[in-house]
């Protein structure tokens, strides 16, 4: 049974209000909150734009985006209605200085209130948005400032806008976003390791011979070209999502679930990522680009046909990162992501060491080394791979089959969004999920090295056909290890 904690109203602002983010995410996730409960309708939700947008008008974007991203069972008229009644919109172009007065009315002195600002824009724009809240006197104590990612484009980018930031507002009340934390699955992998025995005397190099991190997409840019194609998927996916989920499988067991206790463990893990510079990234990584397909009728554009002119920008990375600690020195973590991959998947898998000895005679058959595998994304799910005796007469024969922990099945229930989570926990101030300033530059330190290695020794840019799992080098630096991607659950 899901267990709903109201929360007291709160003013929820959102930057970039018409933009993509906030009507495919932010909204949805929102009216799912509010049609479960957790607020009611003294809460306010304020869309802020450039556009000389009127109520009415923004109310009918946001039943728009609900509508789109809602099955219509799950958003009945009634709710629907009373949840715009709290949408509100309010035209700031935040360069210049004149549409602030108008969202100080908008919020209405109301200093005891939390205030949250979500801002959902580039992120050249956070620090002059953060100035404007601040001159306009609208950065109360109760008030929040959400960081959406990628923040910054390098280490340099990302502390000058912390800097700003950190100007008008406290550490504590700096929300970076990575959605990747607010998934269920990547929840259950901390309730795996630190609300079970089981785990936690095998979680180390003696025991677990290779870690795997996929996050495959199907979809391409997706209409982002102007962004994805300045960004490339190590800046996009690996710096931020990958190196979160690294994190979570690393990290010793914090003492408590503080979000410090908890943040200084992700830090420490950062902090051991073993650099990889200059000839190592040529070892090391792999970057790969899509191309066309065109085969049996299906036609689908290559980047650079998408993009319309060519690039340089990797949609595809794998990387062999090494975690240079006591508990880590020898296992290495496989990190890929890429679009148009074969299917959308995401997952995390933990591959255990062979057992030392076989007592089995060689007609039981092949011994395989067991495997948990979560599942993120689509159909969550916790999978353990075991070996057991084939069932019925005939000898022994050993067969390796999973223990499946479909969380569908298993709760019946639908699995709510990253962004439901997130934005409420926002509201009650819990930042466990979201990325203090010195994580997200412990990130960038191990990021742009192989950015700039890439740059200065001209790391090949290898072609996949889209709809495939990346370029055959990635394979390759599987295979050299004298391992395989956990392509085909098996
Ligand atoms: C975003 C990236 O952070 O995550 C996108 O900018 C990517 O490029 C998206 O498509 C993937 O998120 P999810 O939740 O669909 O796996």
């Amino acid at each position: 049974m899901t267990r709903i904690i109201p929360v007291s109203p709160f003013d929820y602002v959102v930057f970039g209000g018409s933009g993509d983010l906030a009507r495919r995410k932010l909204l949805p996730a929102l009216f799912r909150r509010f049609a479960d409960g957790q607020f009611d309708a003294n809460s306010r939700v304020i869309g802020v734009s450039r556009g000389e947008v009127s109520q009415e008008e923004y109310r009918a974007t946001a039943a728009k985006a609900l509508s789109d991203h809602i099955p219509e069972a799950e958003r009945p008229a009634d709710l629907v209605d009373s949840f715009l009644r709290c949408v509100d919109h309010v035209a700031l172009d935040v360069s210049s200085d004149e549409g602030w007065p108008r969202l100080a009315a908008a919020l209405r002195d109301d200093t005891d209130r939390t205030r949250v600002f979500y801002l959902a824009v580039a992120p050249d724009l956070y620090g002059q948005i953060c100035v404007g809240l601040g001159c306009a006197g609208l950065a109360t104590p109760r008030s929040r400032v959400v960081l959406e990612k990628p923040l910054g484009y390098d280490l340099a980018s990302a502390e000058a806008i912390n800097g700003v930031v950190a100007g008008v507002f406290d550490e504590g009340q700096i929300y970076r976003i990575d959605h990747y934390l607010g998934k269920e699955t990547v929840q259950n992998l901390m309730a795996l390791r630190f609300a079970n025995a089981l785990f936690e005397p095998v979680w180390n190099s003696a025991h677990i011979d290779h870690v795997q991190i996929t996050v495959a997409e199907s979809i391409g840019m997706a209409g982002r070209a102007n962004y994805y194609d300045r960004a490339g998927a190590l800046r996009d996916m690996v710096q931020n999502h990958l190196l979160q989920l690294l994190c979570l499988v690393a990290i010793e067991p914090p003492a408590s679930s503080a979000a410090d206790a908890l943040r200084d463990e992700k830090l420490k893990v950062l902090h051991a990522l073993k650099p990889i510079e200059d000839d190592a990234a040529n070892r090391l990584t792999v970057r790969g680009q899509y191309r066309a397909v065109e085969a049996d009728k299906v036609s689908v554009p290559g980047y650079v046909d998408e993009l319309g002119r060519p690039s340089n920008t990797e949609t595809f990375v794998a990387i062999k990162a090494e975690v240079a600690n006591w508990r880590w020195a020898g296992t290495p973590f496989y990190l890929r992501t890429g679009k148009r991959m074969a299917r959308r998947v995401s997952e995390i898998v933990i591959q255990f060491r062979d057992i030392p000895h076989s007592m089995f005679e060689l007609s039981a058959g092949r011994i395989v080394a067991n495997r948990l595998v979560l599942r993120l994304q689509p159909d969550e799910a916790v999978q353990l791979f075991l070996m057991i005796k084939d069932p019925g007469p005939g000898g022994m024969r050993l067969r390796q089959v999973p223990l499946n922990l479909s969380f569908a099945e298993t709760f019946g229930v639908r699995q709510p969004d990253a962004y439901e989570r997130l934005l409420l926990d926002v509201v009650r101030g819990n930042q466990s999920l979201f990325m203090r300033r010195d994580e997200v530059a412990a990130a960038w330190s191990w990021i742009d090295p192989i950015r700039d290695s890439w740059e200065r020794l001209g790391e090949p840019l290898h072609g996949y056909i889209g709809g495939t799992w990346g370029p055959s080098a990635s394979i390759a630096l599987m295979e050299r290890d004298h391992r395989s991607w956990h392509d085909d659950g098996t």
